[in-house]
């Protein structure tokens, strides 16, 4: 890795045409100078977490997230809300690193990107599975990105680089 910030950019989503993961395109596109933004691309590859598996060899993915992690400087996560909390596949994620602790006072952000009134417990449930793993959370840096709600999940509006830049804090 060269010099600056390493900024790892998690998305929640496994779907193809998301907008968390276009939001955090948008977030690398606009990276200041002195900040490398990258993506993590390997969600849907992560097996299901097993205790047993944390304790013998990981799977491929789950070291490839792990060493992702901690040599990230910090975190930002976007991802959508399922069934009034976040998706199992990014629970799934953050699961496979609590024995392995690479967010333990990790900084970390979120932009939670959802139309208005929606999206509330993916960032309350996300907020208190940070706290249980220690992660620094960046309180100011966490936004919330009011988009249009879409008129089916495959025409999700794609956020623009004025939109993310210019978001609306969380607190
Ligand atoms: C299985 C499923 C459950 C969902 N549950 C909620 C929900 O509880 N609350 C909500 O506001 N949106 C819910 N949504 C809508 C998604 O959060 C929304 O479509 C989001 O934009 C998807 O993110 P993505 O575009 O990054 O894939 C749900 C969507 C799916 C597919």
């Amino acid at each position: 890795m060269t010099g600056g910030v390493h900024v790892l950019l998690v998305t929640g989503s496994t779907r193809g045409a998301s907008t968390n993961t276009a939001t955090l395109r948008t977030a690398r596109l606009v990276a200041p100078e002195g900040v490398t933004a990258v993506l993590f691309d390997g969600l849907a590859d992560l097996p299901a977490f097993n205790p047993d598996a944390d304790e013998q060899a990981p799977h491929d993915a789950v070291r490839n997230l792990r060493r992702r992690l901690a040599v990230a400087d910090a975190v930002l996560f976007c991802t959508p809300e399922y069934a009034g909390s976040l998706p199992g596949s990014f629970k799934n994620l953050i699961d496979w690193t609590i024995g392995s602790g690479e967010l333990y006072r990790k900084p970390v952000a979120w932009i939670n990107v959802a139309a208005p009134g929606r999206g509330a417990g993916a960032s309350a449930d996300l907020a208190k599975v940070l706290r249980y793993v220690d992660a620094a959370v960046i309180v100011p840096a966490c936004v919330h990105l009011p988009v249009p709600a879409p008129r089916s999940d495959r025409t999700a509006p794609w956020p623009t680089r004025s939109s993310v830049t210019g978001s609306h804090r969380c607190c």
